[in-house]
């Protein structure tokens, strides 16, 4: 099975994708990590990346489609859940020839909806282990007293560049003038369902397990 997590930044698609991770088996693309690997490896390529996603602008069809090819074309299990890709028009496209080139179904997209407010309150507590990119939450989800991630063991915690205000201002308007056309190109398509992701994160599985398993 192949699904789209679809949803503003901090709709909680990360935190799905690792939640389906452990359930099913299923392999996580996640374009933001992808490129934050990029952006430390030095390179050009990895500096402009770097400015675009700190600004919370979107970095260019080419490079984010290139990434994905990469993985798709490289194999491995089936079972991808894409997160934050795609992000328009053009990446809809792309991935949907390139699933037809492999042969692969696109099983589901499912819309995470939550609102602004709330998306700025999960983005601005948000932190992640170091080690293995556990996602806390100061108020939902907080790091244990003890300092260590239950996860893997880790001490180090990191709080993402583009998670403050003003970038989050820019990202979401990103979201609504070059991501949401992709919730009418799914539905027209038959692939959208939604799923309110204001509830706690264990109702959210529950409610993406039932469209799953419909
Ligand atoms: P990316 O890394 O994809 O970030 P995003 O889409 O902005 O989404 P986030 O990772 O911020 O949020 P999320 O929905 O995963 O929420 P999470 O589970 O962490 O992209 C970053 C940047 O990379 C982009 O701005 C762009 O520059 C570039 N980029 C990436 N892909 C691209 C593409 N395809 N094309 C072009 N550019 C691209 O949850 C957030 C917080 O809420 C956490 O603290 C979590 O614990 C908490 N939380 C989660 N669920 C719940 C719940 N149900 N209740 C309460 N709290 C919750």
């Amino acid at each position: 099975m192949n699904i789209i997590l679809l949803g503003p930044p901090g709709a909680g698609k990360g935190t799905q994708a690792r939640i389906l991770m452990e359930t099913r088996g299923m392999t996580q693309l996640s374009t933001g990590d992808m490129l934050r690997d990029a952006r430390t490896s030095g390179t050009e390529m990895g500096k402009k990346v770097a400015a675009v996603m700190d600004a919370g602008k979107l970095v260019t069809d080419e490079i984010v489609i290139g990434l994905i090819e990469e993985k798709l074309g490289a194999g491995g299990a089936p079972g991808y859940i894409f997160d934050g890709f795609p992000r328009t028009l053009a990446q809809a496209d792309a991935l949907g020839a390139l699933l037809e080139k492999l042969g692969l179904p696109l099983d589901a997209v499912i819309e995470m909806q939550v609102d602004d407010e709330a998306l700025i309150q999960r983005i601005t507590a948000r932190s992640t282990c170091g080690s293995c990119g556990e996602v806390y939450n100061d108020i939902t989800k907080p790091i244990p007293a003890d300092g260590i991630c239950p996860n893997c063991g880790g001490t180090e915690f990191k709080r993402r560049a583009d998670d403050n205000e003003d970038s989050l201002k820019t990202r979401l308007l990103a979201y609504y003038k070059q991501t949401s056309p992709l919730i009418g190109y799914y539905y027209a398509k038959g692939k959208l369902s939604a799923v309110d992701g204001l509830q706690d994160m264990h109702a959210v599985a529950v409610a993406i397990e039932k469209v799953l398993d419909a």
